[in-house]
């Protein structure tokens, strides 16, 4: 049987209709044989504080076993005042502790943002993106994913849009075939 790669999917909104997670759900459809796709929640988590993490709470253990768990992370966030939502960054920041035993090292990497707005969430995706090389996190380059006018992604329906299909199709793919050649070193 072939290998099936475990990819953590990290959400950067807790809104229940968010679209960030109705676009990881739809990736999480559209995710080739070779990768399984889950959300990782990241709601429980206390803000990040070394005083707490001497005696690490449930859910910063939780959270850091099912990071080293995956095989890959995929982050998809919305922007926040031209930046990375807190929730995420908190995330970011409890699993990357104690320090040396970080839960994202080495892991490859994805990120895609998705706003309401025309830029896409470009600020969100690139200073994630600029934590992912502190975190020694290999990150696919290329598609990069900015999708703007997050509405129209979607059907009235729910369903993903025709026209949005063909682009999140490829971007999966791609990051089906990153995985693979990072993990196969
Ligand atoms: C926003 N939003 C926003 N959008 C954007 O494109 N650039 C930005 O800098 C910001 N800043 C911002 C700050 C705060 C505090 C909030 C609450 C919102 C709007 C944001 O993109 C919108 O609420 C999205 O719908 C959030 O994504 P989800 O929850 O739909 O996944």
């Amino acid at each position: 049987m072939s290998q099936v790669y475990s990819v953590a999917v990290v959400v950067g909104s807790l809104r229940k209709d968010s679209y960030n997670r109705k676009v990881a759900l739809a990736l999480a459809a559209l995710a080739p044989s070779g990768l399984s796709l889950n959300i990782i929640e990241i709601g429980d988590l206390a803000l990040y504080n070394e005083d707490i993490d001497v005696e690490p709470p449930e859910s910063y253990k939780r959270f850091r076993e099912q990071i080293r768990k995956s095989d890959a992370v995929l982050f998809v966030t919305p922007e926040y005042n031209r930046s990375v939502p807190g929730v995420l960054k908190n995330a970011i920041d409890v699993g990357s502790r104690p320090y040396g035993q970080s839960a994202w090292n080495g892991k490859p990497a994805a990120v895609i943002s998705v706003s309401p707005g025309a830029i896409g969430g470009f600020g969100a995706n690139q200073h994630l993106r600029q934590s992912l090389v502190f975190l020694d996190m290999p990150c696919m380059q290329m598609p990069e994913a900015y999708l703007g006018a997050a509405a129209s992604l979607f059907e009235e329906s729910g369903q993903l849009s025709e026209k949005t299909r063909p682009f999140l199709q490829t971007f999966i793919d791609k990051f089906a075939a990153w995985v693979k050649l990072i993990k196969a070193d």
